[in-house]
């Protein structure tokens, strides 16, 4: 029998949510007082509208802020108020813990009652992790809730204070009785870059990026928001319009249910985020190299299936294209999708268990995620426990915050509820190996790559780490020069061999067409090779789309370039040299004491099927939050003269600092940045 779809009201969807368990709270809806058992309390008002507005923008920074030092939470009450009662640190985890009617909650030696908080916080259930216990470790994580502002709605709802008997000498409860909230997350891959540890945010170094056309499990960006929470062996429960709801259990899914593939490249909007804070300004969040994106396949069940035999029917719906699916986390993420994808035959969303053939890791949402093929990674929730259909997108932070893009000029003053949720991603693509000179018959997709013995280095054995610095990237016995006394050639030799590898990747299953390559800072221009993978016996494609990224190669040789003058310049002088260009990627002389052309820019963009291509600058597509970095990927490569190869001397080619994954010393400064802005304002612009 069809459901109708009623069009609804988002409170009458979290009337039929269970009790805080369901998707994040509606804003608009204001918290009722309620009524604590403490004797001495009195109920506490609910907190002004004009407080949950700055929580919510506050607390949609923090969840991206990368994670700082120690905070210097809530300062101790040195003079605890005699009218408020004392509690025990037992008294409080036994009684008023997550599952308890009345969570409580303690920083420092205060103790909270936040039961009327809760319709209110802006993350949702987050805060019933704390509950119990203290604030402390979550503050700590989400550095932004130490402002001075959100302490003062917090004392709102002061009931108490924690006994002395159970605080340290410092007048804070022990370091032993604060529960690490990351103490059961996985352990991970040590060759991935970590931009933070708590919560886990990682990318896989280059050499190991795009080495096959699927991204080993182990090897997978890692993006989460919060730390991974444990299975309890739950459901997944399908909320329809009307409030009915269906649960099903992960084994009912594998049953019932035809097991479907589906290839699909998942990226964070935050990929290449470096890249744009280098070349167009400061901007907030992870700072991410190129490796935010990866590939798999995924197997599980069509979220559209499901939705159908839930009892959705959507032939007999008019207003399908208004409505939305959201998708919520077991540790409290949500976002959504249009309804329009959800159910499309060929969008091949999908409710995953699996990943390259292995059961889906605990990093990746094991039990069960979805997948939202074409789209950014943000929509695609992990430990999934629900979903609802919906007549609005998500209210959560992710959804209607975090993860939108605005124009150059609105950093600080952005109108969130103008620009619209990312959904599909636009294209992209990055340079992730180069070889110059000799090591180019090391490459071994080259034709007659694999040196010598015919040895074949399997995929991308040889690309550079490029979160070194300065990097080598190849080296070319002759001309020998700088030994101290014989000078340097004065310029590098004609035809200089050169070998690029790298990705591209287009939104909504739009394939890519064409990589375009410039080897001299995009004053010319050729075609790199489009690897086609989905034709390999060894790694077939799933889907109904180009949900893929596509990998490419390229060969060529460089243009000849001027070799910097053997004596070296005094520090400072260097320094200025280096930091100079034409306008082309070219180093330009200062004061004629270096040679024109020392270096050179290596430059890739991609183009899709809709004749989609990647806009020329990180300037002209700033935006404060640092999302959708896709500008020409540009890498710049200088050669050096050197004694190097045991003393024979010869010719290296540096990458100097300017590309790759990392960036450690850069996002270091970024942080730095963003620590002073937040110290100087308090809510950490
Ligand atoms: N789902 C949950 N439950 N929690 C999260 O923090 N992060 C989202 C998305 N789904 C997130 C989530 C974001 S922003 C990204 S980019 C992808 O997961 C990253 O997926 P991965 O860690 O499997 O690469």
């Amino acid at each position: 029998m069809a459901t109708r779809i009623p069009r609804i009201a988002i409170t009458s969807l979290l009337h039929h949510s269970r009790p805080r368990r369901g998707p994040p709270i509606n804003l608009r809806l204001l918290p009722r007082p309620l009524h604590t058992t403490s004797p001495s309390h009195h109920p506490k008002p609910p907190p002004k509208a004009s407080h949950l507005a700055s929580l919510l923008l506050t607390t949609s920074l923090l969840l991206t802020l990368p994670l700082l030092s120690k905070s210097e939470t809530s300062s101790l009450d040195p003079s605890p108020s005699p009218s408020l009662p004392l509690y025990h640190l037992s008294e409080i985890h036994q009684s008023h813990g997550p599952t308890s009617p009345e969570p409580w909650v303690t920083l420092n030696n205060k103790v909270y009652n936040i039961t009327s908080w809760l319709p209110a916080h802006p993350g949702g259930d987050v805060i019933l992790r704390a509950a119990g216990g203290s604030l402390e470790p979550y503050w700590e994580i989400f550095t932004i809730h130490n402002s001075p502002h959100v302490r003062e709605i917090l004392e709102e709802y002061l009931i108490g204070y924690i006994h002395p008997s159970d605080l340290g000498p410092d007048g804070k409860p022990p370091a032993t009785s604060i529960e690490d909230p990351f103490v059961n997350d996985p352990v991970r891959d040590k060759r991935l870059i970590t931009h933070t540890y708590k919560p886990r945010n990682a990318e896989p170094p280059n050499q190991e990026l795009d080495k096959g056309f699927y991204t080993e499990n182990g090897m997978f960006y890692v993006r989460h928001h919060m730390w991974v929470p444990e299975e309890d062996g739950g459901e997944l429960v399908v909320e329809l319009p009307d409030g009915e709801e269906r649960r099903y259990t992960i084994g009912e899914l594998k049953k019932r249910f035809k097991t479907e593939r589906v290839t699909a490249t998942l990226q964070c909007s935050g990929n290449r985020r470096n890249d744009m804070t280098r070349h167009a300004g400061k901007t907030n969040g992870l700072q991410w190299g190129v490796g935010a994106i990866s590939n798999a396949v995924w197997e599980g069940v069509k979220l559209k299936d499901l939705l159908r035999d839930a009892g959705l029917e959507l032939e007999q719906q008019e207003n399908e294209k208004d409505m939305h699916a959201w998708f919520v986390g077991r540790e409290a993420y949500s976002a959504s999708i249009p309804l329009p994808k959800a159910t499309d035959q060929n969008g091949d969303v999908l409710l995953a268990w699996g990943m390259n053939g292995e059961t889906l890791p605990r990093d990746h949402g094991f039990p069960l995620r979805v997948v939202v093929p074409g789209n950014v990674a943000a929509r695609s929730v992990k430990w999934l426990s629900r979903i609802v259909i919906s007549d609005e997108e998500a209210t959560s932070q992710w959804q209607r915050r975090d993860y939108k893009s605005f124009g150059p000029n609105e950093g600080g003053k952005e109108d969130w509820d103008k620009a619209p949720s990312i959904q599909e991603m636009p294209v992209t693509s990055a340079i992730t190996g180069v070889w110059v000179g000799e090591c180019v018959k090391k490459v071994s997709w080259m034709p007659g790559g694999g040196i010598g013995s015919g040895e074949r280095v399997n995929g991308g054995g040889r690309t550079i780490d490029m979160a070194a610095t300065p990097q080598k990237v190849g080296f070319t016995p002759k001309p020998t020069s700088s030994d101290g006394n014989t000078p340097c050639p004065e310029t590098t030799p004609d035809k200089e061999p050169i070998a690029l590898q790298g990705y591209a990747y287009s939104g909504g299953g739009r394939k890519i067409t064409r990589v375009d390559v410039s080897l001299d800072g995009g004053a010319t221009w050729d075609q790199a090779q489009l690897v086609d993978d989905c034709s390999n016996p060894a790694t077939p494609c799933y889907g109904n789309k180009s949900w893929g990224w596509t990998r490419w190669r390229y060969n060529g040789t460089l243009p000849v370039l001027s070799l910097p003058p053997t004596v070296p310049l005094p520090p400072a002088l260097a320094k200025v040299g280096q930091g100079c260009e034409d306008g082309f990627g070219r180093s330009v002389s200062l004061m004629g004491q270096l040679p024109k052309k020392q270096c050179t820019t290596l430059i890739v963009k991609a183009t899709d099927e809709s004749y989609n291509t990647q806009p020329e600058s990180h300037k002209g597509i700033y935006n404060v939050r640092g999302n959708l970095a896709t500008a020409w990927h540009r890498v710049k490569i200088c050669p050096e003269c050197t004694k190097g190869n045991g003393g024979k001397g010869g010719l290296v080619w540096n990458t100097g600092e300017t590309y790759g994954c990392g960036f450690r010393k850069e996002a270091e400064e970024v942080r730095e940045g963003m620590r002073a802005a937040s110290e100087s304002t308090g809510n950490g612009k």
